[in-house]
């Protein structure tokens, strides 16, 4: 049994991960961390510690994963790093810093940065790799569109994109970036190759928000036995094939 520790449990994704968990026998809520204990959360086990300190939260998981805030994630990351807890963050918007403190952090524990937990985005991500060199002379564009509450533009699956295009693409190409806050609208990303002759599009339409949760259950399933490194879910994908 692996015991988890979940960051967000009253957000969006909190109330999907806590619908998703009841097919997860393996996995056992043992501890969530919150502003200030609640009361309203009917299918929170009755055994789960709630805890508003980030280090007595930690204490004796084998895995956490954080749906929260990008301020509340730099905490998490130096809290997870001091208690050796294997951490799955899924929250986006994070700045440069953040991202430098990951890159050490992950000398001590494994690390994965999701911003998109999802299977198809995840392939997504490896076509891309995969088409971008083969179409370096076209146009490229990139779009998302999200709900209206989502805080970060360009959503962090995008700037994910983005850097996996860049990195596939001759430095200095132009890639265009546009986004989209659309209703509640739950999340699409559509890439497209151009040129005068024809054109490419490659798209991803979330359909359901429980894709995120079951995706972000099972990576961290995955990320609590694996040695420290920092990880993304292409890595998951790659090395176990399925989800
Ligand atoms: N990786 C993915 O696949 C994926 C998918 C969807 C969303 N996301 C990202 O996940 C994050 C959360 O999304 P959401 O839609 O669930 O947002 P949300 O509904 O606003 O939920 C945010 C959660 O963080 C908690 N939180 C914030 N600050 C806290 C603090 N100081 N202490 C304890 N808890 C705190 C909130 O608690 P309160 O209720 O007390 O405010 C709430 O439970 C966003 O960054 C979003 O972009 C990622």
């Amino acid at each position: 049994m692996i015991s988890l520790g979940i960051v967000g449990v009253t957000g969006r994704m909190g109330a999907s991960l806590l619908t998703s968990l009841q097919e997860h026998t393996n996995l056992c809520l043992d501890a969530v961390l919150v502003r200030s204990p609640v009361t309203s959360l009917p299918s929170l086990p009755t055994h789960t510690r709630q805890e508003t300190d980030p280090h007595a939260f930690m204490k004796d998981l084998d895995v956490v994963i954080d749906f929260s805030t990008p301020d509340l994630s730099l905490t998490l990351l130096e809290a997870a790093r001091a208690h050796k807890i294997p951490l799955l963050v899924c929250t986006t918007g994070h700045t440069n810093a953040f991202d430098a403190r990951a890159m050490s952090a992950a000398t001590t524990i494994p690390l994965m940065i999701a911003p998109n937990t999802s299977l198809g985005v995840a392939v997504l991500d490896i076509l891309l790799a995969r088409a971008a060199p083969l179409l370096e002379t076209f146009d490229v564009a990139l779009h998302e569109v999200h709900h209206v509450h989502k805080k970060d533009a360009p959503s962090g699956t995008a700037k994910s994109l983005l850097k996996t295009l860049q990195g596939a693409l001759p430095p200095h190409k132009e890639i265009q970036v546009t986004c989209q806050r659309l209703g509640g609208v739950l999340g699409e990303h559509t890439v497209s190759f151009a040129s005068e002759d024809e054109a490419l599009t490659l798209s991803h339409t979330c359909i359901n928000r429980a894709l995120f949760a079951k995706g972000a259950l099972h990576a961290a399933q995955w990320l609590a036995v694996q040695p420290p490194g920092r990880y993304t879910m292409h890595d998951m994908l790659l090395a176990s094939h399925h989800f």
